[in-house]
Formats: C-alpha cells, sequence, structure tokens
C-alpha cells in the first residue's frame, strides 16, 4: 500500500514501518535545512547532487542487506520495510535526477548530451530505470500479477547494485574509499547468499566471509589505483596492513561485518530484555510490554 506505507494490507500500523518512514526523510530534511541556512558551499545543487546519490547508494545497500540482516539477526520484522527501505532508495535517486536537471539550469539540450555521452552518467541512467522497473513492480497488485516472474525480476537487484557502484565509482575524483567500500557490502552479501543454510548464521562463517569482504577491498583498492591512476599498487596493499593510525575501507569493512556478528550474538545470547526492545512490538505494543 504506498498510500500508507506505515500500515499493512489490513489497515493496521506497523511501528517499524512508520519508524523507516521517519528515519528515510532526516537526511533530506537535514539537506533542505542545510540549503535554506546556506551551509552547502559553493555549489550547493553539486553538493545537494552528492548527498541524495550517496543516500541512494546507500539505501540501495541497505535494503539489499535487510534479507541477510533478518535471518542473520533472527529479527523477522524486517521483512515489513524491504518495500519502504527500496521506494526510499528510488526517491532520492529521483531528487538527485532532479537536482542534476536543476544543476544544469534545464538546458536539455546539454542534459541529454552529457548524458548520453559521459559512461557514469549512462551507467547511473541505466541503474535509475532497473530501480524504477523494481519500484512499480512492488506495489501488492503487480507483485500478485507478475507471480513467480516478480522473483526474478527482483534478482535483477543485485546487478543494478553494481551498475549504482560503478557509476559512483566513475564520477570519483582522487580518492575511492566510498565506492571500496560500498562493493565490499556487496561483495559480502552476496557470498552471504551463498552459504548452507547451516552456515547463514554462524558467527565464524560469518566473520569469515567479513575477512573475506575485506580482503575483496583492500586487492580492488590496489588494482583501481595501480590500473587507473598509475600509483604504487603495493603501498597502497601495504597500507591496508597497517590501519591502526588510518583506518581503510577495507578495516572500515571489516569493522561493519564485526559489529553484524556482535549484534548477532547479543541477540542470541545477550540478555532477554533485548527481545523487548521497540522492534519486537507489535501493533498493539501494551500487549508485548504486559507479558
Ligand atoms: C540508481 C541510480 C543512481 C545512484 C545510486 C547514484 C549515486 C550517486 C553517487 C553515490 C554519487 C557520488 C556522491 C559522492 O561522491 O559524494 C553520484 C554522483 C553523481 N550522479 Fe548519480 N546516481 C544515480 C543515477 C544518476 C543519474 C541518472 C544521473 C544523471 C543523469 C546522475 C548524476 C550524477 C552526477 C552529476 C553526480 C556528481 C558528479 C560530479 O560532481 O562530478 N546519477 N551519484
Amino acid at each position: 500500500m504506498l498510500h500508507r506505507p506505515w500500515r499493512d494490507r489490513r489497515g493496521h500500523l506497523v511501528p517499524i514501518k512508520a519508524l523507516a518512514l521517519a528515519l528515510l526523510t532526516i537526511p533530506a530534511f537535514l539537506l533542505a535545512l542545510d540549503a535554506a541556512q546556506g551551509a552547502l558551499g559553493p555549489r550547493p545543487w553539486n553538493q545537494a547532487i552528492h548527498v541524495t546519490g550517496l543516500w541512494a547508494e546507500r539505501l540501495i545497500l541497505v535494503t539489499l542487506a535487510l534479507t541477510p540482516l533478518r535471518v542473520v539477526l533472527d529479527w523477522p520484522r524486517l521483512v515489513f520495510i524491504r518495500r519502504i527501505s527500496g521506494i526510499g532508495a528510488l526517491a532520492y535517486v529521483a531528487l538527485h535526477l532532479v537536482l542534476y536537471i536543476i544543476d544544469l539550469k534545464f538546458n536539455w539540450a546539454q542534459i541529454l548530451w552529457e548524458t548520453f555521452t559521459r559512461l557514469y552518467l549512462i551507467i547511473g541512467v541505466l541503474a535509475a530505470l532497473g530501480l524504477l522497473a523494481l519500484g512499480i513492480s512492488s506495489t501488492d497488485s503487480m507483485t500478485q500479477r507478475l507471480g513467480l516472474h516478480w522473483k526474478r525480476l527482483h534478482r535483477l537487484s543485485y546487478p543494478i547494485a553494481v551498475l549504482t557502484g560503478v557509476h559512483y565509482l566513475l564520477q570519483t575524483k582522487a580518492n575511492i574509499g566510498g565506492p571500496a567500500l560500498a562493493f565490499g557490502v556487496l561483495f559480502w552479501l552476496l557470498l552471504w547468499h551463498l552459504l548452507t543454510e547451516k552456515h547463514a548464521r554462524h558467527a565464524l562463517a560469518l566473520l569469515a566471509l567479513g575477512a573475506c569482504a575485506a580482503l575483496f577491498v583492500a586487492a580492488a583498492e590496489a588494482a583501481w589505483y595501480g590500473l587507473a591512476t598509475g600509483l604504487n599498487w603495493r603501498r597502497v596493499l601495504a597500507a591496508n596492513l597497517d590501519q591502526f593510525e588510518y583506518i581503510r575501507p577495507s578495516g572500515e569493512g571489516f569493522l561493519i561485518a564485526l559489529a553484524v556478528v556482535a549484534l548477532a550474538l547479543l541477540r542470541r545470547y545477550g540478555p532477554a530484555a533485548l527481545n523487548r526492545v521497540p522492534w519486537r512490538l507489535s501493533s498493539r505494543p501494551w500487549r508485548v510490554l504486559s507479558r
């Protein structure tokens, strides 16, 4: 139900959906606030394009991570926010595109010329169209109408996420830390889908995936700097071995994986109170609280 996304099909309020919706509006609200205060720097429209692009990218990854997190954290209600999160990503992409058009002062000739001659924009457009197709096919009626085809169509979400990562990487001028981390998260998620059911929640298996993703990020970063910029790739790799002073994207990726494992262990073995915090609340919270 797109018109009342905080409710379920029977019209009951679902707190986790309402919370997700509120959280999704925060980056747009902060961006509007910065814009109103003139805090977006000398090229405000371009800065706003960057902020919305970053949030679109983050939300795409969060949406993809919800299925693994639902299993790993044993948190079934996360399924309720998958659609909201995906639509949120689409909304930030739409804003990103509108801001780009405004930045070019509605000069359609220039917009079309740039969009079809710059590789990173061609890739961005393909990703946006793919995301739009997934969004349109996510309404209740379309899900029912598409049946089994829906699942097949939604397998495109990973290739689309790869396209967004490439778009992000190609427009980056110097430091590729952000896109490298995004690819690391994507790599972790892909590897997770290869795990057997028995290992999908196993702490050691999850840590091993974290280590593999960190190695992948370090290797990809070194390869990019070596091939695309001519920098000494050995020095980039070496920087990944000593991360105590300056943490690299591979270290950040590993810390994210570590945090997920720590949360999963807390959920499994932590104090029972953790099971009663808001994400466990049903649409009638008093029922849970009176247990
Ligand atoms: C799913 C679709 C898309 C996603 C997830 C996405 C995401 C991003 C990200 C993460 C950045 C870099 C932000 C940063 O480094 O701070 C970016 C930059 C940018 N994107 Fe997109 N984007 C998408 C589609 C598009 C489309 C369709 C266009 C326009 C046709 C576009 C135009 C731009 C521009 C102009 C920049 C800034 C480049 C610069 O300042 O040099 N993007 N985008």
